[in-house]
């Protein structure tokens, strides 16, 4: 291995050959970790600092931008071994380019990491994370981001910025859309699904990417979900819902963990020793590499922390940061520092280390061009594998929110022998807007509209499109076409919701209704008498009152990505049966924001007769749709409910076995959701919090008995000492098809 380095490295030094030699020759008795340390150690050693702190930049290529600044400079920086990554550069060409100047006009021939926001497919386009999570199927999570590293990689990158874990309980931040919700139990099982699906088992393996784990750390809980906002909370509150999902992503041995934009705890999260050195590598024992978001560290000086980039380089690099995304701070100031004092050359090997870990890693050192294959990048862009599993995870994603009769029958789903359909709404017949925010280079020319979707699979249906709006502005010069569609069509099928830039990163919203005209117009398609099915495409959960009221059948739909069309026309046909259930609670209105259904239940819980409890005058306490819930096109009846035992000890297992029946007349899929609740503790605990869910698949008229285990670990918090553990007494045990209905139980922890 060490011998081909040495081939396609000019310039090493003749000691650094030496030391390799003599290292590949002894290699046969040492351990891979040991090989692996002794490289870095040798390559390390031969390092000026100039080179180190070239490791430690990270600089945008002019490929794309996603932020603010660029940085023209970055080839002549490669080249004087200046800057030793680069993101957003892509294609295996350009990135072959890249990477010669790299390692044939370096000094030491290191080579480049090639980073990229990989969020839910590369070209071909998965559905939003918000909206994939609604599967709560960790399988398909999972095979997602297998099949997204596998595409990116054969286009050159080798790093993807994913999973963003950032949990969520405001859906006026734009970013909730690349999340997995509001739930740090779910949230943490699909960080782990989609850490082990990127980075497979082997990080060299030319089909993975190197995954980060994003934003370290409560990213997603910016005050009045403005992006980058600040951030304030308790640290009981950080670390029982907003730590959770982060340390799932280490625990799955993520290469990397990218620091956020916002401050907590009062201090910018990038220059926060507690997050990056005391939780992270003290108590969590994470040996991977942190990045900085981008220009984080500069952008302490506007936070009011830094006095200006020469100490803000050096408050990060104290806190724990190992490289600099484009912000240039340690390019810039970090030598000074160094002949100041103020930093050591030790701390800057450790985070040298940890960079030159992550290419040893992923095998650039063996071959810098392994993931460099025209060959490769042909035949598996778009392949048939990825088209595929893009409509099985768009079909999976979609939630039936409402389905009621008109006229005396279920709107949904519709015949096949269905005459006419009006097809109204601005993503009705558009390709770009489904494939969601952060689609990185998908094509939008390969989607499916909802028009392609509907004509494919209803080929004797007559499909009467008008957009009939825009998404924004006033302009309501095409309602008339549409309502003269809806007029002579047995259903209205509505596709309206969020432009894919609505949603992501600075794209945060006051008002989460439908914008522009989209719901006059929906006001005008219901006042026909015609059936109406509402599709809500968007990004984020939609403050829906009017439409949960008045349209009989509502699909929550969200961005669903390269495959959309052809998925909702399935569900809407009933070829599939909808199993998604929400993962974010979806408010009435934007007053009840943050509204989550794992709240305290307060010294005053709401009394209808009690005037001096909890809530509102205006609105009800509830949300419009809870978190966990969703329907199908069958029904599920849930009966005798179990505990195994009243009473558990500590480490000792509670069974909880509940039947499900399918009492419809079609197969369908339920997500069986567990809760618990602790009825008394040192400090107070949430009215209900997820522990469990199964999902499983029943043919009309199938019962199964599903069975869950709970231990005292599983009951475990941040007691009033702050100890994570779990204290005796009463719980309540839930089983339901939604946090708001349930079956219930009760059984104590006693013990200890
Ligand atoms: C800023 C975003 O916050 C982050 O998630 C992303 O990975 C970087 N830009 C790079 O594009």
């Amino acid at each position: 291995m060490i011998m081909k380095t040495l081939r396609k490295t000019l310039w090493v030094s003749l000691a650094l050959g030496m030391a390799f030699v003599f290292f590949a020759c002894s290699q046969q008795q040492t351990s891979p970790n040991t090989q692996k340390k002794q490289f870095i150690d040798s390559l390390i050693s031969e390092m000026t600092v100039e080179e180190k702190i070239g490791q430690m930049t990270l600089l945008t290529s002019g490929w794309s931008q996603t932020g603010p600044t660029m940085n023209d400079n970055y080839m002549e920086m490669i080249r004087k071994g200046q800057c030793g990554n680069v993101f957003n550069a892509l294609t295996v060409d350009y990135n072959r380019k890249l990477q010669k100047i790299a390692v044939e006009e370096t000094r030491l021939g290191i080579p480049l990491l090639f980073g990229y926001d990989v969020i839910h497919g590369f070209k071909t386009i998965f559905p939003i994370p918000l909206a994939e999570s609604c599967s709560w199927d960790t399988t398909m999570i999972r095979k997602t981001a297998r099949l997204a590293s596998k595409e990116a990689s054969a286009s050159g990158v080798t790093w993807t910025f994913n999973p963003m874990v950032d949990i969520s309980r405001d859906p006026r931040w734009g970013r909730i859309a690349e999340g997995a919700g509001e739930d740090p139990f779910l949230a943490s099982a699909i960080a782990k699904a989609k850490v082990k699906g990127h980075q497979g088992g082997d990080l060299s393996d030319s089909q993975t990417l190197a995954a980060c784990v994003k934003h370290m750390a409560a990213y997603g809980a910016p005050i009045a979900g403005r992006d980058y906002n600040t951030v304030d909370m308790s640290k009981r509150r950080f670390k029982e819902v907003y730590m959770p999902p982060y340390k799932a992503a280490v625990e799955a041995d993520v290469a990397s963990m990218m620091t956020s934009f916002n401050e907590l705890f009062g201090i910018p999260a990038t220059g926060s020793h507690y997050l990056l050195t005391e939780l992270l590598r003290d108590q969590w024992n994470y040996k991977g590499m942190v990045v900085t978001d981008y220009t984080s560290i500069p952008e302490m000086i506007d936070h009011g922390y830094a006095r200006d980039e020469k100490h803000a380089a050096e408050l990060a690099l104290n806190a724990g940061v190992d490289m600099d995304m484009q912000g240039a701070s340690y390019h810039e100031y970090l030598k000074k520092s160094l002949e100041e004092g103020k930093v050591t050359e030790k701390q800057l090997n450790k985070a040298v280390r940890r960079v030159l870990g992550m290419k040893y890693d992923l095998g650039l050192f063996e071959d810098p061009y392994r993931y460099l294959d025209n060959e490769r990048e042909d035949r598996i862009i778009h392949s048939q594998e990825m088209m595929e599993h893009a409509l099985e995870s768009a079909k999976e994603s979609v939630v039936l929110l409402k389905n009621d009769a008109h006229r005396g029958s279920k709107v949904l789903p519709l015949s096949k022998d269905i005459g006419s359909i009006a097809l109204v709404g601005p993503l009705a017949d558009n390709q770009r807007e489904h494939l969601g925010a952060w689609h990185a280079s998908g094509t939008d020319s390969l989607v499916t509209t909802v028009r392609k979707g509907l004509e494919k699979e209803f080929p004797n249906t007559a499909i009467r499109y008008a957009q009939g709006c825009d998404f924004t502005g006033n302009d309501k010069s095409g309602f008339d076409q549409a309502l003269a569609n809806a007029q002579r069509s047995d259903v209205v099928v509505m596709a309206v919701g969020e432009k894919h830039t609505q949603s992501g990163e600075a794209a945060s919203r006051s008002d989460i209704g439908l914008p522009g005209v989209q719901l006059d117009l929906v006001k005008e398609m219901v006042a026909t008498g015609k059936p109406v099915v509402v599709m809500v495409m968007a990004g984020r959960p939609m403050t829906l009152p009017w439409i949960d009221e008045n349209v009989p059948a509502i699909l929550n739909t969200w961005h669903l990505g390269t495959r959309a069309g052809d998925a909702v026309a399935d569900i809407l046909s009933g070829q599939t049966n909808p199993s998604g259930k929400l993962t974010s609670t979806f408010p009435r209105n934007v007053g009840q924001i943050p509204i989550y259904y794992s709240h305290k239940k307060t010294g005053r819980p709401y009394d209808p007769n009690d005037g001096y409890t909890s809530r509102y005058l205006d609105v009800p306490n509830s949300p419009l749709y809870p978190f966990g819930y969703g329907l199908s096109y069958t029904t599920f009846e849930y009966s005798n409910m179990q505990v195994d035992k009243e009473k558990i000890g500590f480490g000792e297992p509670l069974t909880v076995t509940v039947n499900i029946k399918n009492t419809g007349d079609r197969k369908g899929e339920e997500v069986v959701q567990l809760y618990t609740r602790d009825m008394v503790g040192s400090v107070t605990r949430p009215v209900k919090e997820l522990k469990g869910f199964r999902k499983i698949a029943l043919e009309p008229g199938q019962e199964r008995r599903v069975q869950f285990n709970v231990s005292s670990d599983d009951l475990r918090f941040y007691t009033a000492d702050m100890e994570y553990q779990a204290e005796p007494g009463k719980f309540k045990v839930f089983v339901g098809t939604s946090s708001a209905d349930v079956m219930e139980k009760s059984f104590e922890l006693v013990g200890k």
